[in-house]
């Protein structure tokens, strides 16, 4: 082969790996997740086909606003391959968000899905923020749809007075949720306070502050 033609075949191949971005694709009709049988691959191990029944592809637990009680004001519903074995393998889930008025989904990444939300009911500010830290934000209603790329910090909002619900699509069985503030002020161990004062510029008593408000709560 030419110089000329490795080189095409490299952008060729490299081109072509850009484009399984998300879950791989699956080999086999259908991979009904079995997660208590140990076998570590990337996903989950198949449940025996004669074992499959119904079940295994339903959820009914998006058919209701979940019950916010939390002091942000909202809450994520998942219907991913947790809840839905038998989207294992499949590269799709979906959730179900609601919010209280005021209600705030905090900055957070899927590092694993691109995220598409249609509004249920209500009005919600929505936004993400790209590599070169420009904020793409919009007001969206009813009926409405936002696209958050795979792996861009993302927020939303419910700036109205009425209760909002949306629901949310993943190019992934399990798109995986990275929170910011928590990730950074409540992990354990902990963040050292030097790190975090330094980064925000602010002193750690204020860090403090941060890490007692976000820590998790004791039940
Ligand atoms: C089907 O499930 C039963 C009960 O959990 C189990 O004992 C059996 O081994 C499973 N069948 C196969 C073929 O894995
Ligand atoms: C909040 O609700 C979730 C799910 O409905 C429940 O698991 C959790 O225990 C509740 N927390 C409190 C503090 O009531």
């Amino acid at each position: 082969m030419s110089p000329t033609n490795w080189t095409i075949l490299v952008i060729l191949s490299c081109a072509i790996s850009f484009t399984f971005a998300s879950d791989p694709d699956t080999l086999q009709d259908l991979c009904v997740a079995l997660p208590s049988s140990g076998v570590k691959v990337n996903g989950f191990a198949c449940k025996a086909e004669t074992n499959v029944t119904e079940a295994d592809f339903f959820f009914g637990g998006l058919s209701k606003p979940g019950i916010i009680n939390n002091t942000l004001g909202s809450l994520v519903t998942a219907a991913n391959v947790e809840k839905v074995p038998g989207l294992n393998t499949l590269g799709v889930s979906l959730s179900r968000i609601d919010y209280k008025p005021s209600g705030l989904n905090p900055p957070h990444t899927h590092p694993r899905a691109t995220e598409i939300v249609f509004v249920l009911e209500g009005e919600l500010d929505v936004g993400f923020i790209t590599t070169s830290n420009k904020l793409i934000s919009k007001s969206i209603k009813k009926g409405e749809i936002f696209v958050f790329p795979k792996g861009l910090v993302h927020y939303q909002k419910n700036n109205g007075d009425k209760a909002a619900s949306v629901i949310s699509a993943f190019n992934s069985q399990l798109p995986g949720t990275f929170s910011i503030a928590s990730a950074l002020f409540a992990s354990t161990p902990t963040v050292p306070d030097d790190v975090l004062a330094q980064a925000f510029q602010i002193d750690s008593k204020e860090v403090d502050t941060i890490k007692t408000k976000l820590a998790p709560k004791k039940t």
